[in-house]
């Protein structure tokens, strides 16, 4: 937080406080069907009142930096711990063509970088940001020429998966894509959702290259599930359908329940190395990350970058244990 801010927050201090616990109050919504502490509760409903100096230093946590060069000094630390990369850049839910051409003229020199510094690294993508919501002829244009470059380079895209309101049409896009030859490209299930598994039945035959995970979205109950524990089901119910269908996954958790469960079906189910990988969001659990390497395990880190980092933070926040200690700390002693 720069100097000005902290006299602004310290000013504000007590209104802002009452506005964050009452914007908490009223999401009555988000406290009924979230698992989460109520206490973690009230810090994530009103955090979007909190200064965004406050935010971003939380933020950057997760986040490489906002210029390319922070994301490729991090994907090359990463490449020396003998774990592979794959970068975002942030941005998501674009509202114009414009903004939509210029996500991918960053993409394209994400993919340059990626082989003018030898990164052991690959893309990932989200649809809106290419215009999904926009018009689809477009985004399928903007994402074919995108899989086009990295395919010259040996490269691969991943497409990651948002919102309930886009999985039908990122599922197709995908499908559209593999029909019209393109091998370098793979997408996300999300174990959260009830239609996954017969996504899953519908995708297997492609013997697709799959990122599964969790799932970040709060979606409604009709067609999401919501405990813990259905939806760690779920996800080792798909695992086994992936292995099982000789797709290569990609095991996207810091679960440790979840990583155990799959450390014991890799041999049971004699897969080679080259099946699978584990998948870890930068910044998060890097003691199980160095774990699961020393244990022979490939393994990626998803290293996000660029100056749209808001959405993506909250997100993180919201699935942080720590998160209230870090905020009231913040709160109550700001220059600290
Ligand atoms: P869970 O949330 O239960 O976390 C397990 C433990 O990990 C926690 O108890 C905590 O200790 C630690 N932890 C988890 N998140 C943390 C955080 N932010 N800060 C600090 N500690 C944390 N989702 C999606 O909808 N679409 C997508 O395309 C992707 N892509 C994706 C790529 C990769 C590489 C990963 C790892 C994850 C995703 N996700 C995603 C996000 C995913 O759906 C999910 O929201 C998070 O991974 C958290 O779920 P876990 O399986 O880690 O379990």
């Amino acid at each position: 937080m720069t100097e000005r801010d902290s006299k602004i927050f310290s000013l504000t201090h007590k209104n802002q406080l009452a506005t964050f616990f009452l914007a908490a109050l009223i999401d009555k919504e988000r406290l009924r069907v979230s698992p989460m502490n109520l206490a973690n509760q009230f810090i994530l409903s009103g955090i979007k009142l909190l200064p965004k100096a406050l935010v971003k230093r939380f933020a950057m946590r997760y986040i490489a930096g906002e210029k390319l060069d922070d994301a490729v000094r991090v994907v090359s630390a990463i490449n020396l711990k003998r774990m592979m990369g794959t970068m975002d850049v942030l941005g998501e839910n674009i509202s114009t063509r414009e903004e939509s051409l210029a996500a991918v003229r960053e993409c394209e020199e994400v993919l340059h970088a990626i082989n003018q510094n030898h990164l052991d690294a690959n893309l990932s993508i989200k649809l809106t940001q290419f215009g999904l919501k926009i018009d689809k002829e477009f985004c399928h244009s903007n994402v074919k020429r995108l899989i086009k470059i990295a395919a010259g380079y040996n490269n691969f895209i991943r497409i990651d998966m948002e919102d309930s309101s886009t999985t039908g049409e990122t599922l197709q896009l995908y499908g559209r894509l593999r029909s019209e030859g393109y091998e370098n490209v793979g997408v996300v299930i999300q174990a959260n959702m009830r239609r996954s598994e017969e996504d899953v039945r519908k995708l297997v035959s492609l013997k697709p290259n799959i990122r599964l995970c969790k799932g970040a979205y709060i979606e409604p109950e009709a067609i999401a599930f919501r405990g813990k524990d259905e939806i760690r089901l779920n996800y080792l119910k798909l695992l086994e359908m992936l292995f099982k269908g000789k797709c290569h996954v990609g095991i996207a958790t810091h679960d440790d329940f979840l990583v155990g469960s799959a450390y014991q079906r890799i041999p049971e189910m004699n897969l080679q190395k080259s099946d699978y990988e584990f998948q870890m969001l930068y910044g998060v659990k890097s003691k199980l990350r160095d774990r699961i390497v020393a244990d022979g395990h490939r393994l990626r880190v998803y290293v996000p970058f660029g100056r749209s980092w808001h959405a993506y933070s909250i997100r993180r926040f919201k699935e942080n244990p720590q998160m209230v200690r870090y905020v009231l700390r913040a709160l109550f002693f700001p220059e600290g």
